[in-house]
């Protein structure tokens, strides 16, 4: 059954390259990203892991946690982390987990058979620190992540779970972002000092507010 926006992540135990995890236990207090990939040692898969890896400290600075999977052995993504290392510029930085038995793959619903037979597709799950699911993204296998994009969503997610707002169309940090239709006139004064801007009154829009 597929995961939809707003369920609980589901939990497990599974076997990774920093040891064995429970991810619920390991994400804490943290948001957390959860993602797949078809398969070590291909080339798509050899740059995902790397820029992931690049942008390890944008994502702690955003209290989140990364955590990657396919259905690799644990010694296959041992060795496949020397290529990263060799290739990317950068070792693997985060945990991956060696899904063999395929069990979170089939929790996660990340195989779908009529792209790949048998592998995970590249599946990316956003968690709240609530253990809630916030977005999910799939990417067929011939086309790698952005992770410009990943972090862009995750700062939107992180601005939204904070203030009544919502962020529009290419939204980046620091741009406006759109004061959400549950609040009214006078309650949009009271929570964004800062003013707003009535362009419709459906469309209002303010400084982004934790600027
Ligand atoms: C790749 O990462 O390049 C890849 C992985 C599985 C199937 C096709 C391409």
């Amino acid at each position: 059954m597929a995961i939809r926006l707003g369920d609980i992540a589901p939990d497990f135990t599974a076997e990774t390259t920093n040891g064995t995890i429970n991810f619920h236990e390991w994400l804490g207090d943290s948001w957390g990203i959860l993602f797949s990939h078809p398969k070590d040692f291909t080339p798509v898969c050899t740059t995902e892991l790397g820029a992931f890896s690049a942008r390890k400290p944008e994502f702690d600075a955003r209290n989140t946690k990364i955590i990657g999977l396919s259905v690799d052995s644990l010694e296959s993504h041992q060795s496949w982390a020397g290529d990263i290392e060799e290739t990317q510029g950068t070792a693997l930085a985060f945990p991956l987990i060696a899904d063999e038995n395929r069990n979170v793959a089939e929790l996660y619903d990340m195989i779908h058979p009529n792209e790949l037979e048998t592998l995970t597709v590249r599946s990316v799950f956003i968690i709240g620190p609530d253990k809630k699911v916030k977005l999910t993204l799939t990417y067929p296998a011939s086309t790698g992540r952005n992770i410009d994009e990943v972090l862009r969503v995750l700062d939107s997610l992180q601005l939204s779970a904070g203030y009544t707002i919502a962020t529009p169309a290419n939204w980046q940090d620091g741009d406006d972002v759109i004061v959400a239709n549950s609040l009214s006139d006078d309650e949009a004064k009271v929570k964004f000092p800062k003013g707003f801007t009535t362009i419709k009154p459906y469309l209002r829009v303010t400084p982004q507010p934790n600027k």
